[in-house]
């Protein structure tokens, strides 16, 4: 529950990472789209101003050119004062003053264009320089955006992976704990039992026999015979049920064929048994895990398909083995995940830990199929 808590809150901060990241991308966006448009209508104003700076240069030229034609008329109506008269004197001397003023006006409009020119490129230099570090910050406001929605993202995976990982130890180990006690009550509720019993009933033939009937006492004998057959069924049961030692001294088949004997005639129930291929000795590690799968596949069948006959087939190659169990009981539905049950998981998890496959198939009412292959090298 905490788990999942967690991860929830780390997904939220994200989330929240995310929002803020991609907010500022798109302010950024937004400045940088502003300084462009700026950008553009300052470019406009520039030329503009260019060309009239150069049309101020022209015209004060020639108005220059005007200026000194006119002051040359000037100095020569002044040097013959006697050939002009008084009025003409003047009007030159005015229309040279007033070209003269019209002049200096003229150059210092031009002076100031050339200022706003000026001034003009340097703006137009800073929005350049802007807008290139408005481009490099959105690119790397992608990067962490990336880092953010890919990567992270496959950081919290691999973390709610891990966390999954760990939550199915412990549930194995709680399992695991499950089993020791279920061995435990067996034990004790079993063959303790049984022997508490046996040793009472064997006092018991003791006083009969001594007290003189014989036959009941040989009565008694054989019930006591049947509770020690029991007893020893059980024994071997759980046993096995821990670890079949049959299966280092015999190996695979015969401990399979062992195994099959006793439950079939304990639960009363049909299991056949075939072997294909090679009858020999398997790595150690294989044996233990296909007699598991074999074990825990019969053991389904008897505790949860009320079946009449199972069907054990075993064929073992060169490259691989394959074992296929079958019963033709009241069958499941395999997608129904159960919350206490781990005997399925764990053999696909064995068979999958050799790199092998399972397949199960089952549909209620039409009994139970499980297929599991894993790849053998025995040479
Ligand atoms: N051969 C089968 N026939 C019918 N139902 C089956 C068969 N095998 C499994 N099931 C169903 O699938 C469920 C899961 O089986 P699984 O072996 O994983 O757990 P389990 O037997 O309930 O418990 P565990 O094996 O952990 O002691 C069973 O509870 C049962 O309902
Ligand atoms: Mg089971």
């Amino acid at each position: 529950m905490t788990v999942k808590t967690e991860e929830k809150t780390l997904e939220i901060i994200l989330d929240e990472m995310v929002n803020v990241v991609e907010n500022s991308k798109d302010e950024i966006f937004h400045i940088s789209e502003e300084a462009r448009s700026e950008y553009e209508q300052l470019s406009r104003e520039l030329e503009e101003t260019k060309t009239k700076v150069i049309d101020y240069i022209e015209d004060g030229d020639q108005l220059e050119q005007n200026v000194s034609y006119s002051r040359k008329r000037l100095s020569e109506v002044s040097k013959h004062f006697d050939r002009y008269g008084e009025d003409e004197i003047r009007e030159v001397y005015e229309s040279t003053h007033a070209l003269q003023t019209q002049l200096a006006v003229m150059r210092q409009e031009e002076e100031i264009l050339r200022q706003k020119r000026d001034e003009l490129e340097r703006r137009l230099l800073n929005l350049d320089q802007t807008i290139k570090r408005a481009e490099g910050l959105a690119s790397k406001i992608t990067v962490i955006l990336t880092y953010l929605t890919d990567d992270f993202k496959q950081v919290n995976d691999m973390l709610e992976e891990a966390k999954e990982k760990q939550e199915f130890g412990l549930k194995i180990i709680e399992a695991q704990e499950e089993e020791r006690k279920k061995i435990s009550r067996e034990i004790h509720d079993g063959p303790a039992q049984m022997l508490a019993n046996i040793l009472l009933r064997s006092e018991l033939v003791d006083r009969i026999f001594r007290e003189g009937s014989s036959d009941d006492a040989l009565n008694e004998i054989k019930s006591v015979r049947k509770m020690v057959r029991t007893s020893l069924y059980e024994v071997r049961r759980i046993i096995y049920d821990l670890r079949p030692m049959a299966l280092d001294d015999l190996g695979l088949i015969p401990t399979i064929k062992k195994y099959i004997a006793t439950t079939a005639e304990y639960n009363n129930v049909k299991i056949e048994f075939t072997s294909i291929g090679k009858d020999e000795r398997l790595n150690q590690k294989y044996e233990i895990a296909l007699f598991r799968l074999a074990q825990e596949s019969i053991q389904n069948a008897i505790k949860h398909a009320d079946a009449t006959v199972i069907n054990v087939k075993l064929e073992i190659y060169k490259q691989y083995v394959t074992l296929v169990i079958t019963d033709d009981g009241k069958g499941f539905d395999p997608s129904e995940k159960k919350d206490k049950s781990f005997g399925i998981i764990g053999m696909r998890e064995r068979v999958e830990m050799f790199n092998g496959v399972m397949k199960l198939k089952s549909s209620p009412g039409n009994g139970t199929k499980i297929i599991m292959q894993v790849p053998y090298e025995a040479y």
